[in-house]
């Protein structure tokens, strides 16, 4: 193994006789980067975003770093139900569900004052929710998802999600929920993705980061507005909230400075993921990565490593491939790209002096969060320079929630 006074280099020497492909988490990386969120979050409370993390163990170490980290928002209903079950308490359902089966598990967790908050944006959903509410004698504590795209010269700048976006459309289903036994209006969110989730500090495409800086200025002003509008009117109305929720990791300090806003949601910063590098004014360190094997060298300067076809979601392209890191200086081969079995990484011949053999590992970065835990059952975890143990993953609890 290479040894070497990088980090990656050191995670080879701490990793030594385990079995690659393998994950790897640094606490204290980590730890650095919850230390950035909270101090990007001004001082208002943080929900951890469970899908960019999928570790029972990750969310209950990064949930006791601070008091201010307050409550999860998980993906999916039977994941909350899990994590409801593994003693979580305020648990927010970040997305709706018309999961019938999985209402009437987590009415068990609704009888309990803030236990499970469901999510809505439309009638269907809060219809499900009573009907099974009525059957199951539960009261299900509800939160409004208010759409937070812009329009800006013809250009939808944001996410396909909620229909929500006026007052009076958010009214009305407030009403709804007033008026039902089986519901009752907890929160509401109004999560920016184009401001949380597009980089805006990419190397070599400065014409692009201007034009998109540009629209979150833009879009930052409308969302501003709209958001407390429609708080402001929900509180006109008489409906009490206990929480109005925004954000994501790359807008941060955006949304903890909407005075409409209680809480910030964050998830993907505290394993930063490589598309986590290119945000304006965010610090994070890469605290998790894996290791995959060479197991062929087909050619001098490239070598083939198993595993490794781990592409982020969204849009496909080129910056959702894992990033080779170290040794340093490897490059995903064009044509070839990161493959459902093997994965060649090529270093130049001359100037990078690296050399590898086969059983040599190669350290990679995921280009999202969560996803890297759906391909490892357990992550390596690093502490103060030794490994301390292994942390399963969702995966590794038998636990697959789509
Ligand atoms: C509703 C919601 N809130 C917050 C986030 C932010 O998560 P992260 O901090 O992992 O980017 C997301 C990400 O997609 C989301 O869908």
């Amino acid at each position: 193994m290479i040894k070497s006074p990088h980090p990656y280099g050191q995670y080879a020497e701490q990793c030594a006789g385990l079995q690659a492909p393998l994950a790897c988490l640094n606490l204290d990386l980590l730890e650095q980067n919850a230390q950035e969120v909270l101090r990007r979050a001004g001082g208002k409370p943080v929900r951890i975003a469970t899908k960019s993390i999928r570790s029972l163990e990750v969310l209950r170490y990064v949930s006791r770093l601070s008091p201010r980290f307050q409550g999860l928002m998980c993906y999916s209903p039977w994941e909350a139900a899990a994590l409801a079950q593994a003693g979580f308490d305020d648990v927010l359902l970040g997305y709706p569900t018309m999961d019938a089966a999985a209402l009437s598990e987590l009415a068990k967790y609704s009888v309990r004052a803030h236990h499970v908050t469901l999510m809505a944006d439309g009638l269907e959903q809060l219809q499900l929710a009573e009907t099974i509410g009525r059957q199951e004698g539960a009261c299900f504590a509800i939160c409004l998802d208010v759409d937070m795209s812009s329009s800006l010269y013809g250009i939808h700048f944001g996410v396909r999600r909620s229909p929500l976006r006026t007052v009076e459309e958010t009214l009305r289903l407030a009403e709804y929920i007033r008026r039902s036994p089986s519901l009752r209006l907890r929160g509401v969110m109004g999560y920016e993705a184009q401001m949380a989730g597009v980089a805006d500090r990419v190397p070599g495409a400065t014409m692009m980061n201007t034009i998109v800086r540009h629209l979150k200025r833009r879009s930052g002003k409308d969302i501003q507005e709209r958001r407390s509008r429609i708080v402001q009117a929900l509180s006109a109305e008489g409906h009490e909230l206990a929480f109005v929720n925004g954000g994501g990791t790359g807008s941060l300090g955006f949304t903890a400075a909407d005075a409409s806003v209680t809480e910030v949601t964050a998830g993907s910063a505290f394993f930063n993921p490589a598309l986590f590098d290119h945000y304006a004014g965010l610090r994070l360190y890469p605290a998790a990565s894996f290791a995959l094997p060479v197991v062929r060298i087909p050619k001098q300067g490239i070598y083939t490593c198993f595993g490794g076809g781990y592409v982020a979601s969204g849009k496909a392209g080129k910056d959702k491939y894992p990033r080779p890191i170290w040794p340093e200086c490897g490059i995903l081969l064009p044509n070839e790209g990161a493959g459902e079995v093997q994965t060649p990484v090529q270093y130049p011949e001359a100037g990078s002096g690296v050399s590898l053999q086969t059983g040599d590992w190669i350290w990679f970065r995921h280009a999202k969060a969560g996803e890297l835990c759906e391909r490892f059952r357990e992550l390596h975890v690093v502490k103060g320079g030794v490994r301390i143990g292994t942390w399963s993953t969702y995966r590794g609890e038998g636990w697959c929630f789509g």
